[in-house]
């Protein structure tokens, strides 16, 4: 039985009072919540503040975004010891606005999922169709080449530190989620993908995350699709009201 796995990807939002309180209303919770896992990815500036707060309790903290290599003169970018010496567990990996926005390509994806799992940090691989995709049945297609390029290189073991997040495109922050029917068929393709590279093992374990526009009402149906192990959370995971019921409903 795979633990389900909930995550917060709070992307450019809060200020520092606001992740702390936020933090800390998640903490009061689910500080010792052992049934489902819970995960905060604040913005960068406030990864210590944070931190601070999930410190000795159940609730884990991940990085949004890392570069792949521990230090050097890389303007802007954070490194990989860096979210080490934060405690970071996680680190969020090829989200789409990252690739569409931000331009990152396949290859540097994998160079940063190969780095953060060798510092052993737990990888959180997202990938996605665009709406086009999906109108043109490349859906499949879309999620075959940004999941093998993703795991390029990895072991099976390696594989087991990897959690995969479906989130289309078109669903993220539009209010639109993917339909269960969706939701569910996507994550069975990835399992089988994983099985047909890693074998049958990896892919039993392999959690595998809805995201785009989960909220409190559509929650409780995607989180319990017989391949889906819970949920990637944008907006809904910046009201501590709207998460908690999140993770409830994931329980
Ligand atoms: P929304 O939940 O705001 O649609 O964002 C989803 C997402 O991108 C999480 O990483």
């Amino acid at each position: 039985m795979r633990q389900r796995l909930i995550v917060g990807n709070w992307k450019m939002f809060t200020t520092a009072a606001k992740a702390r309180r936020l933090a800390a209303d998640v903490v009061e919770e689910l500080g010792s919540e052992t049934r489902v896992r819970v995960a905060l990815c604040p913005p960068v500036p406030y990864l210590g503040i944070v931190g601070e707060v999930l410190s000795g309790t159940a609730v884990a903290l991940g990085a949004q975004n890392v570069y792949p290599e521990n230090e050097g003169a890389f303007t802007g970018e954070i490194g990989i010891n860096m979210l080490l010496d934060l405690r970071c567990r996680y680190v969020i990996v090829g989200h789409s606005e990252r690739r569409h926005t931000l331009g990152e390509d396949d290859r540097f994806i994998n160079r940063k999922v190969v780095a953060a799992l060798a510092a052993g940090l737990e990888v959180i691989a997202c990938v996605g169709e665009t709406l086009e995709q999906r109108r043109k049945r490349q859906t499949r297609a879309c999620l075959e080449s940004q999941l093998i390029s993703a795991l390029s290189g990895l072991t099976a073991e390696q594989v087991r530190h990897v959690v995969v997040a479906y989130e289309p495109v078109w669903a993220i922050g539009t209010g639109v989620n993917a339909t269960p029917e969706q939701a569910q068929e996507s994550a069975a393709e990835i399992r089988e993908l994983v099985k047909e590279r890693f074998g049958e093992e990896s892919a039993r374990a392999l959690l595998i995350l809805d995201g785009g526009s989960v909220n409190a009402t559509n929650a409780a149906t995607l989180m319990h699709l017989p391949d889906m192990d819970g949920g990637l959370i944008g907006h809904a995971s910046l009201e501590a009201d709207q998460f908690l019921s999140i993770v409830r409903s994931s329980l």
